[in-house]
This record gives C-alpha cells, sequence and structure tokens, in this order.
C-alpha cells in the first residue's frame, strides 16, 4: 500500500519508515469487508527540534503513511485511521501527535485538527509539506 498510493517507483528501503518495528508503534488499516483500502501508522519520535518550544510538552507519536485508495476516499476510512491512532496514542498517555503533511493533504488534516507549524518545505522525491499537530487529550 506505501508503495501504491505513496511512494511508487520508489526503492523497497524506502517503504520502511525508521520506527516501523518499534514496541509502541501502531499499524492502522482500513477494511471494506476482507479488503484492505487504507493504512496508517504511528511511532515514538519527538517533533522537529525547533518546534519544540512551542508544542506541548510529553510523549509525541509521528504520523506516517496515511493513505487510502482512491476508489474510497470521502467514505470516512482516513478519518477512522486518525482516530485509532488517537485512541493508541491515549493508551499510551502520549499528548502530542506531528506528521509532514503533504500539501494535498493540509485541508484533510486540518479537517480533523490538526494545525501547522512553520514554513512549507519540500521533501525530495515527494513535494511541498507543512509540519502539523495536534494536541492529545
Ligand atoms: C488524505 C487521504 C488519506 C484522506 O483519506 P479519505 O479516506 O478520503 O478521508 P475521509 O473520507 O476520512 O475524510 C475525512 C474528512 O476530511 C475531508 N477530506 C478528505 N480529504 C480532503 C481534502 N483533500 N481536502 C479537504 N477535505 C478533505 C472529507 O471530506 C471528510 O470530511 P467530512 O468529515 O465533512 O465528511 C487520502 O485522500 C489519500 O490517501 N490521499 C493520497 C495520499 C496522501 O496524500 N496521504 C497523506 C500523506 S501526508
Amino acid at each position: 500500500m506505501r508503495a501504491l498510493l505513496l511512494r511508487p517507483g520508489q526503492p523497497p528501503d524506502n517503504l520502511v519508515y525508521p520506527g516501523d518495528d518499534h514496541p509502541d508503534a501502531f499499524h492502522g488499516g482500513a477494511f471494506e469487508g476482507e479488503r484492505l483500502v487504507g493504512i496508517t501508522s504511528i511511532y515514538p519520535e519527538a517533533p522537529p527540534e525547533m518546534y519544540r518550544g512551542q508544542l506541548p510538552g510529553g510523549d509525541a507519536f509521528r504520523l506516517r503513511g496515511m493513505a487510502t485508495n482512491p476508489d474510497v476516499r470521502g467514505k470516512g476510512h482516513g478519518r477512522d485511521l486518525l482516530h485509532a491512532c488517537i485512541d493508541h496514542m491515549r493508551a499510551k498517555d502520549a499528548s502530542l501527535l506531528w506528521c509532514n503533511a503533504r500539501v494535498i493533504a493540509l485541508d484533510f488534516y486540518k479537517h480533523l485538527g490538526l494545525r501547522t507549524i512553520g514554513p512549507e518545505f519540500e521533501i525530495e522525491g515527494i513535494g511541498p509539506h507543512y509540519v502539523m499537530w495536534k494536541a492529545v487529550v
């Protein structure tokens, strides 16, 4: 799913994130019947150093690899995946969710309560991004 929806044509090493096998990582899947139609992952990682003083303290999780199949978009799967991540974070007493959000997904994340911090920046081979965050209570 990461290869198909997020990083087409990229080498297999680019499809694995450093925190994927962290013991507190959570890998969520959205299903329609037996069919996997969406994915996302979170794992413990502090936000970028330059923003730490401006963001809530406490344990932080980084959201990565959020994607749903084009034919099921707008049906709530992305929202369900994000809520599952937040439930996991609450179970771990974590307080800050953050991510590098693609500009094309900015309004999706804003709709779900995340806010941007800092300027737009480029991730080579993927495109423009913002750091986004949400306090988890
Ligand atoms: C971004 C993405 C995960 C959203 O998934 P989705 O399954 O369509 O999201 P949902 O259906 O749960 O949408 C939740 C809400 O956000 C809104 N929304 C979704 N995508 C949106 C967008 N691009 N702009 C504005 N609103 C959006 C939906 O309309 C819905 O609103 P509602 O609560 O009023 O009904 C999906 O479009 C995707 O996979 N995009 C390509 C990969 C990508 O860019 N991933 C993000 C990497 S940072």
